[in-house]
């Protein structure tokens, strides 16, 4: 595995890989990886010939009262797991070279920027839509994997995708779990055992409404409400959002006539958690 802390190396050598008429694959990340990126990169493994993984913690998709200082940074660690998984390219740079001073432009994907997480984040999203796309820029993958924990993220990627006509094929992997349900995330490295109990709750929440829908629900508000009593029950979670919402724009489902997300977002302690599944 090659590590690369520079845009122009960086750039070198994926186009030298695609010279050479290779399907690069990109899986970007912040690092602390867990099973959910690996699955990524394994994904990325098996549809591409030449792999590239970005760690970057992106100051952009922080506020000022988030945890961009304290964000888990464990670089060896992460390094050996992609050296094994048989990563090409690790691009790593610091945050200088990512925003050198004076930078003025950002990639906002109006209306869905300001939906679900992005309500609660302002910002957020405009940070990883302009990251990412510098990220595509420089790498030029062929194809990029997100996973679907992140939703409205890879939502937002595929209209920014489409809308600027980017040559990148977006491919988004099913959430990874722990045994007990708890979709895998870097924050869950900061729940306190009693916490990571709490945070549980999150996972029930959906399956309730999950089993309403599979029980003939169709009102997006009562399957709503199935998911509040839920959450009801843990009090040391506290709801920032449940939303049914169709996976594409975003938007408030009425009732469920085609595929709808119904997506939670919850702090366990001060970690902010998030959780999604399909209808
Ligand atoms: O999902 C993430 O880890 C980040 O939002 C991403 C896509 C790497 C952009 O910083």
């Amino acid at each position: 595995m090659k590590s690369l802390q520079t845009i122009a190396d960086m750039r070198t050598a994926s186009r030298a890989a695609r010279r050479e008429g290779k399907r690069l694959g990109f899986v970007p990340t912040m690092g602390a990886l867990h099973e959910g990126h690996l699955s990524l990169v394994r994904a990325a493994r098996a549809q591409c010939d030449v792999v590239a993984v970005s760690i970057f913690v992106n100051p952009l998709q922080f506020g000022p009262q988030e945890d961009l200082a304290k964000y888990p940074r464990p670089f060896e660690r992460d390094s050996e797991l992609l050296k094994k998984e048989g990563v090409d390219f690790l691009f790593a740079p610091a945050p200088e070279e990512m925003y050198p001073g004076g930078a003025v432009t950002y990639v906002t994907v109006e209306s869905l920027s300001d939906k679900l997480c992005g309500r609660s984040r302002p910002g957020h999203f405009r940070g990883v839509t302009t990251v990412v796309a510098k990220l595509f820029h420089i790498v030029e993958p062929d194809s990029a994997f997100f996973g679907q924990k992140d939703a409205a993220q890879a939502a937002i990627i595929r209209r920014m995708v489409r809308d600027l006509n980017m040559p990148v094929e977006i491919a988004v992997r099913p959430i990874v779990r722990e045994p007990d349900g708890l979709a895998m995330s870097s924050r869950n490295a900061y729940l306190k055992p009693d916490e990571r109990k709490s945070a549980l709750i999150l996972h029930r929440a959906l399956t309730e409404v999950k089993n309403q829908f599979d029980q003939g629900q169709r009102r997006g508000a009562a399957l709503i409400e199935s998911g509040k009593q839920v959450l009801a029950q843990e009090p040391a979670v506290r709801l920032d959002y449940l939303e049914i919402v169709d996976p594409d724009t975003l938007d408030p489902t009425e009732v469920i006539t085609r595929p709808a997300l119904v997506a939670v977002a919850g702090f366990a302690g001060t970690t902010r958690l998030i959780d999604n599944t399909l209808l």
